[in-house]
């Protein structure tokens, strides 16, 4: 990080922006630029050139507070060879473990001008400001909204970002599961009005946004207040959404299954722009365990919403989360998720080991399972998980569908784009495919990616 500093030409100030966790945390990191750039900050991927640093921080499983002040210490050093030139260098904390820490962090680490949590991040012009004189701590849950406060991105802004495009509509949780810090750091659930969103929605596909995913904590919890007086559903926003003739695809993450209602699974059958993909984490597989994680249904709940969603849209694509070695946690229990998982037949998962969050109800229990045991249960259920990823993956092979190109590819002249079941597609391109949206015929798969050849 430290191998040189640059200087810029006068005048020019440049903020760098570092994301850690969720696509939350993606979406806020992008509007802080936003902010920055409104206040004569130009974004820059070098953090050497920058005048403002900001680290969006995360704070869902362990070792993240360690994390950033590691990141925080070397950022220090930065901070004082620049300043030695001559450069002052203004140091940021915002996010989840700016919110959990709050105060703690600046006498921790007297080198952070300014700790914002995710509810406050709107106020960081004024903020700033005042951290020019001293440093500054802001964890409230303000009243005003804060979307409302946010600068536009600039068009030119929204176009760099790529076709993809990430907004949220929903933040926080009022679910309590005893083993997330989420209800405390992102505090009760809230909908932004339905117009706010579809605004937003369309000033991102006039940039050139092909590809919308909503998100937020509990996405399918979106209850918006409409100008109407009217409350809409997520379905309901969705619906009107694919009314928006420039996006092509919609998504939509992270949903708890008990709020999948009725209309949001016949959304699956109905709007064509819904991609056949739900991201539905289980957690675990034991009724015992999910009563113990206050998760408020038993499995066969969540194995009756996958039955109706795949009644919905037969090629629905399904992924979750699990989480092993909650919290006295047996060996009958463990092979109840794996039972689960065998069941639901997923496209891809991601398998957490419990880690104990200060101030959750599951860190108090004594019952916690040895780390060993945690990390044995890890490798077979991630194991399983991997093995039914490549034979999703295989199935795709001689199917034909539409493939967004958003990235790069690694090499020369390869486009890499990704397929309705969110699977990574590489494409030997002769054009530029970059933005766009593509018929791609899949000739080969692998567990991490599909290959594919242009579709007539
Ligand atoms: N320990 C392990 N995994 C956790 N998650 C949330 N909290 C914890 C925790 N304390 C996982 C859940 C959630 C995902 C985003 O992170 O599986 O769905
Ligand atoms: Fe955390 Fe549960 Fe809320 Fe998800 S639903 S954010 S896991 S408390």
């Amino acid at each position: 990080m430290l191998n040189k500093i640059v200087t810029q030409p006068q005048g020019v100030r440049r903020a760098f922006v570092k994301s850690f966790g969720c696509q939350m945390n993606v979406y806020d990191s992008q509007r802080m630029a936003d902010i920055a750039e409104s206040e004569g900050y130009a974004p820059t991927d070098d953090v050497n050139a920058a005048d403002l640093v900001i680290l969006n921080t995360c704070h869902i499983r362990e070792h993240a507070v360690e994390k950033v002040f590691s990141e925080l210490g070397r950022l220090r050093e930065l901070k004082e060879a620049r300043r030695a030139e001559g450069l002052k260098t203004t140091i940021v904390v915002a996010g989840c473990v700016a919110q959990a820490e709050g105060a703690e962090i600046v006498r921790r680490q007297s080198a952070v001008d300014l700790v914002v949590g995710p509810q406050a991040y709107h106020r960081l012009p004024k903020l700033l400001s005042q951290a020019e004189r001293e440093s500054v701590v802001d964890t409230d849950f303000p009243v005003e909204d804060k979307f409302d406060s946010l600068p536009a991105a600039r068009p030119e802004t929204l176009k760099s970002r790529g076709a993809s495009a990430f907004v949220t509509v929903q933040e926080g949780c009022d679910k309590f599961c005893t083993f997330c810090v989420v209800p405390y750091t992102r505090g009760a659930e809230s909908s932004r009005a339905p117009e706010k969103v579809l605004a937003e929605l369309e000033r991102l596909a006039a940039a050139g946004v092909v590809e919308a995913t909503l998100i937020g904590q509990n996405v399918n919890a979106y209850r918006g207040a409409g100008r109407d007086g009217q409350t809409a559903t997520l379905a309901e926003l969705l619906a009107r959404a694919a009314r928006i003739d420039a996006l092509k695809r919609l998504r939509y993450q992270t949903s708890h299954p008990i709020d999948m209602g009725a209309d949001l699974i016949a959304a699956h059958r109905d709007n064509e722009k819904l991609a056949p993909y739900l991201h539905l984490p289980a957690q675990s597989g034991s009724d015992r365990i999910l009563k113990a994680m206050n998760r408020r249904h038993a499995a066969c709940d969540y194995l009756d919403v996958i039955a109706d969603a795949r009644r919905a849209r037969p090629d629905l694509a399904i992924s979750s989360d699990f989480i092993v070695g909650f919290p006295g946690e047996t060996e009958e229990d463990f092979a109840a998720t794996l039972e689960l998982a065998r069941r639901v037949a997923y496209a891809s998962a991601y398998v957490f080991k419990y880690s104990p969050r200060p101030g959750t109800p599951a860190e108090k229990r004594e019952d916690q399972i040895d780390e060993d045991v945690k990390a044995a249960r890890h490798a077979v259920l991630q194991g399983e998980l991997d093995a039914q990823r490549l034979t999703f993956n295989r199935q795709t092979v001689g199917k034909t569908f539409e493939v967004l190109f958003d990235r790069e590819g690694r090499r020369k002249g390869q486009a890499l784009g990704r397929s309705p079941y969110m699977q990574s597609v590489h494409l030997d391109a002769e054009e530029d495919v970059a933005g766009r949206m593509m018929r791609v015929e899949i000739v080969a798969a692998g567990p991490n990616s599909l290959h594919g050849r242009p579709a007539p």
